[in-house]
């Protein structure tokens, strides 16, 4: 069986839209060269799988394991990430485009401040690369903030509401070390509409997978 391919999937806005939170110049490099990076990686991996066991080479399927892990998650996280931010001011960016889920938030951590504030204590508490990530134990369930290191993907039964990039690569080039100032200036670009979708009916992740092929 050929292995699926896998092809980098568009922004829903232009690479200039979420200034002046992140810039054109970092989003184009994250989505064209970063995402692209890690959906060729993914496509190689698994052309190596379909070889390796067709061969019945099982030490090679071991070894191939991770690049699957490290790309795959980089594929979904990115995926997910790009859906999960929108241009400051638009209609979206409120979170009052997301009732049911600032209802859960405010019957979870007692009023939104303190909820963006525990958001804001694990993203800058991440040690090297990964992920900050909203998530729901289910649709309509528990919601709770973990974190994710390098490329691991959130997995069920979570179910992630919204992921931030906390990879030098997503704010580096903009802020430097001011690693604060772009977590203060996510929450003008967060996506409410779609994490409310999520939240309430589950997420698009294995989609993303499935509608790539
Ligand atoms: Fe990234």
């Amino acid at each position: 069986m050929a292995a699926p391919t896998y092809t980098l999937p568009p922004l829903p806005y232009a690479y200039n839209a979420l200034e002046p939170v992140i810039s054109q110049q970092i989003m184009e490099l994250h989505h064209k060269k970063h995402h692209q990076t890690y959906v060729n990686n993914l496509n190689q991996a698994l052309s190596s799988q379909a070889k390796a066991l067709q061969a019945n080479d099982v030490p090679q399927l071991i070894s191939i394991q991770q690049k699957i892990k490290f790309n795959g998650g980089g594929h979904i996280n990115h995926s997910l990430f790009w859906k999960n931010l929108t241009p400051p001011g638009s209609a979206e960016s409120n979170i009052d485009t997301a009732p049911t889920l600032k209802q859960a938030i405010i019957n979870r951590w007692g009023s939104e401040k303190n909820f963006t504030d525990a958001f804001n204590a694990a993203l800058l508490g991440i040690q090297g690369s990964g992920w900050g990530w909203l998530v729901s134990n289910g649709p309509n369930g528990k919601l709770d903030i973990t974190t994710t290191k390098d490329q691991d993907p959130v997995t069920a039964p979570d179910v992630p509401i919204f992921g931030v990039d906390m990879w030098e690569h997503a704010y580096y080039l903009q802020y430097q070390n001011d690693k604060g100032s772009y977590v203060n200036g996510i929450w003008k670009v967060i996506n409410w509409t779609v994490a409310e979708n999520r939240y309430k009916n589950g997420v698009e992740g294995s989609a993303i997978m499935k509608a790539a092929i």
